[in-house]
């Protein structure tokens, strides 16, 4: 199993994908790090609403105009959805499970992208996430905060360099 910070340094946005489907293993291992995300009073407000036929996905990646259509051509999408009626805090459950799915995705060395959802727009200006409830047909209490976009790298992605990050914004009072 790779170390975790080889993991952190490894994962980037994965934006093209090879036409291969995951197998059900592999989704069982993306889904078990999201499934066991700390969640705030451990209310567990956050559910996933996976689909990964063709059409679907060409459907979800219209509902977000420009940075979703890489959601076409991924095996998996993942919508990452809070439970507004469970917790007030659902977008920050959402937001641990939705950074677990994307460093779960790299552990078993497949490419992952954060899509957003949340108070962006259609192209005709209504609300991107209407159209992914009505795709999906999401339950009134599921709001969506993102779709987690899953495939096999078409191509490898530079990792980050430990030595660029920029420590000024780690800022102690002494
Ligand atoms: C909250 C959030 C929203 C994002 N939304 C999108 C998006 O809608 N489309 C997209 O292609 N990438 C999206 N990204 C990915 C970022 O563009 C990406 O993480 C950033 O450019 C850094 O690149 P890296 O992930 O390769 O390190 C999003 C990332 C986050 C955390």
């Amino acid at each position: 199993m790779a170390e975790f910070l080889d993991i952190v340094c490894r994962r980037r946005s994965v934006r093209s994908f090879t036409e291969e489907a995951l197998t059900s293993d592999e989704v069982v291992a993306l889904m078990t790090p999201a499934l066991m995300a700390p969640t705030s009073k451990g209310k567990q407000a956050v559910e996933f609403v996976l689909a990964d036929d063709r059409e679907t996905l060409e459907r979800l990646s219209q509902a977000k105009p420009r940075f979703g259509t890489l959601i076409a051509g991924a095996a998996l999408a993942i919508v990452v959805c809070g439970r507004m009626d469970i917790s007030d805090v659902w977008i920050e459950d959402a937001s641990v499970a939705a950074t677990m799915l994307l460093l779960s995705a790299e552990e078993q060395g497949l490419g992952a992208c954060w899509v957003q959802i949340r108070e962006r727009l259609q192209e005709d200006g209504s609300p991107a996430a209407l159209a992914v409830r009505d795709i999906l047909q999401l339950t009134p209490e599921q709001e969506p905060l993102c779709v987690i976009a899953v495939g096999r790298k078409a191509k490898e992605t530079k990792p980050h360099a430990l030595d660029e990050l920029r420590w000024e914004r780690v800022i102690v009072k002494s």
